[in-house]
């Protein structure tokens, strides 16, 4: 060891560790106390592991061994790993719902890099709001940076079954309602839906995000499928944390993966493996970020005639495990064939086309092939109309297909406590053709957007056997549920978009393939109604909520903040001391 640091100008981390001045000495000798030599410091690429794990986030809860393998890989290629937290946001756990703090998430995430001394940074996640608030932190950043999932539980069994996480519970629960399920079971049912560490089981948020970032070449392949707690989920971790040392001296960012191309591939495979509506709102945030040429109505271009050829809930039977032994995503995109962008760009450096070229599907169940699909059109389709002149989405491959064209009376909830309060009311005036409307979820009316459109149906009605109505929200549901359910309608009730306006009894038109939701209600009688609506009272005068309130934008814009929209780069002028 010479005992002199030698600059290293390269690396963005020589601006705190290439200084042989008062900063330097500080910068270098208070990382010095964990044990580094000095050579650490000259000239090796410092790594950042972004961990969003937490004992609180169940699903995250084995990160911190998963961030074991990635230093393995990080030392062996010559970088130095440096594990940080910046917050995590459990699904399960937090409330009054994850979604009100992604963005909270994603401010820490970006001035966590940025005020760093790092030269790339692996963003390990899971669960639903990880991954998009980490990768629209690090997207403003734009240091080189590379995904790793932490990947989904063991499936399921009960009794016999497979049982998938969410998708269940709420299968589970009409059944309950209906009278078709003891307590007793539902309550068993609960210990074996959860068998291992990992995200959910299921085709649900986060699968749908670790695929979709999959698709867009930010992570290393297989990384959306492996399971938890697979070996194999190790050994990604062990090459991720190489691959992010070489991708630092090849100066490759996320600005140079992420373009367009990615974001199409994004949705074409979001249809195909019949993915979340989620990926929606958190795919228009990220885009946001970066600046890419990317809207609502681009979900809809895209997506349109893309086949379901992945078989899992919840639009269908099986469950991750089974998609990754089937092949997993690769297999999933060579069968796209051209519906895919092939010269995207990956992080391992080569085009996408090659990173699936090899791929295997294995069975024919799991994994459709494109000459049999599941649904022939899987696409997201964008609404619009009176009731959403800045649109509202609609996932139909989790739809009844005979609901797609409807046409009903608006039975109108003015907010979730008034829908619990009201739905299994003997004296409810509903019948199965009838529209369930919920008001005031929107990102700012509840705030944040809760993943509540998926309303369970009447008791009444489940008792008859009614297994799905229309149902027409300003809110998200979960990306294991299902149903014909219209979200996001934007603008929502709080920022006076026109379902405020819905009274009972209303008649609302649905043509899905017509892309029309219509509220049949004279512009006269809308605007004597838009009059006459009450304001909005103030809930909430301080702290994050009312920051949320006040600057977050409409879920077709993707319901980041105004003010983060964009990127501030890696550069940070001021010495601290
Ligand atoms: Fe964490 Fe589903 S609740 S991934």
């Amino acid at each position: 060891m010479s005992g002199q640091p030698v600059p290293t100008p390269k690396l963005r981390s020589s601006r705190w560790y290439g200084k042989l001045d008062r900063d330097g000495f500080i910068h270098r000798s208070w990382m010095k106390s964990d044990g580094y030599p000095e050579d650490l410091f000259s000239g090796r690429p410092m790594v950042g592991i972004c961990s969003s794990w937490s004992d609180l986030t169940p699903c995250n809860s084995h990160l911190d061994e998963l961030a074991e393998h990635v230093k393995r890989g990080v030392w062996e290629a010559g970088g130095v790993p440096l594990v940080f937290p910046a917050m995590s946001l459990g699904e399960t756990q937090m409330l009054p719902t994850a979604m009100l703090f992604r963005n909270l998430m994603s401010m820490a995430v970006e001035e966590s890099i940025r005020g760093n001394p790092i030269d790339g940074v692996v963003l390990l996640g899971g669960c639903d709001k990880n991954t998009p608030a980490q990768l629209m932190g690090a997207a403003s950043v734009d240091l080189p940076t590379i995904v790793l999932s932490g990947g989904p539980k063991l499936n399921g069994q009960y009794r016999g079954e497979k049982i998938g996480s969410g998708t269940d519970v709420w299968k589970f629960s009409e059944a309950v309602r209906a009278g078709e399920m003891s307590s007793e079971a539902f309550l068993a049912a609960e210990s074996c839906m959860s068998r291992s560490k990992g995200f959910c089981n299921t085709m649900g948020t986060a699968s749908t995000m670790a695929l979709v970032v999959e698709a867009m070449g930010i992570t290393l392949p297989q990384n959306g499928a492996i399971p938890a707690v697979d070996s194999r989920r190790a050994v990604l971790a062990h090459l991720t944390g190489r691959r992010i040392v070489e991708m630092i001296h090849e100066d490759l960012r996320p600005s140079d993966i992420l373009t367009g191309a990615a974001f199409a591939n994004a949705v074409r495979v979001n249809a195909a493996i019949g993915g979340s509506t989620n990926a929606v709102v958190h795919l228009l945030a990220i885009a946001g970020r970066l600046g890419i040429d990317f809207e609502l109505g681009d979900w809809d271009r895209f997506g349109k005639g893309v086949p379901l050829l992945v078989n899992l809930m919840p639009a269908g039977e099986h469950l991750m495990e089974d998609f990754y032994y089937a092949g997993g995503l690769p297999a999933v995109m060579k069968e796209l064939g051209d519906l895919i962008d092939g010269d995207a760009p990956t992080v391992s450096g080569l085009p996408i086309s090659d990173q699936v070229a090899a791929a295997e599907r294995f069975g024919s169940d799991v994994i459709r092939s494109g000459d049999e699909p599941i649904l022939d059109d899987a696409g997201i389709a964008v609404l619009h109309g009176n009731l959403a002149p800045d649109g509202a989405v609609i996932k139909p491959a989790a739809a009844t297909a005979a609901l797609l064209q409807h046409t009903g009376r608006a039975v109108v909830f003015e907010s979730i406590e008034d829908f619990k309060e009201r739905i299994d009311d003997p004296g409810l005036d509903v019948d199965a053709d009838s529209i369930l409307v919920l008001k005031g979820c929107g990102p700012q009316g509840y705030p944040g957007m809760p993943e509540v459109g998926n309303m369970p149906l009447p008791q009444k009605l489940l008792e008859r056997g009614i297994t799905d109505m229309v149902r027409i929200s300003d809110a998200r549901m979960s990306g294991t549920a299902y149903g014909t359910v219209v979200l996001h309608v934007s603008p929502e009730t709080a920022a006076g978009g026109p379902l405020a306006l819905v009274e009972n009894g209303d008649v609302i038109t649905l043509d899905v393939a017509g892309r029309v939701l219509q509220l049949e209600v004279p512009e006269d009688d809308l605007a004597a109604r838009r009059e006459a609506l009450p304001a909005l009272p103030q809930e909430y005068d301080r702290g994050y909520a009312r920051l949320y309130i006040d600057h977050v934008q409409q879920a077709h814009l993707g319901a980041d903040f105004d003010f983060l929209v964009g990127s501030s780069g890696s550069e940070v002028e001021r010495e601290s001391h």
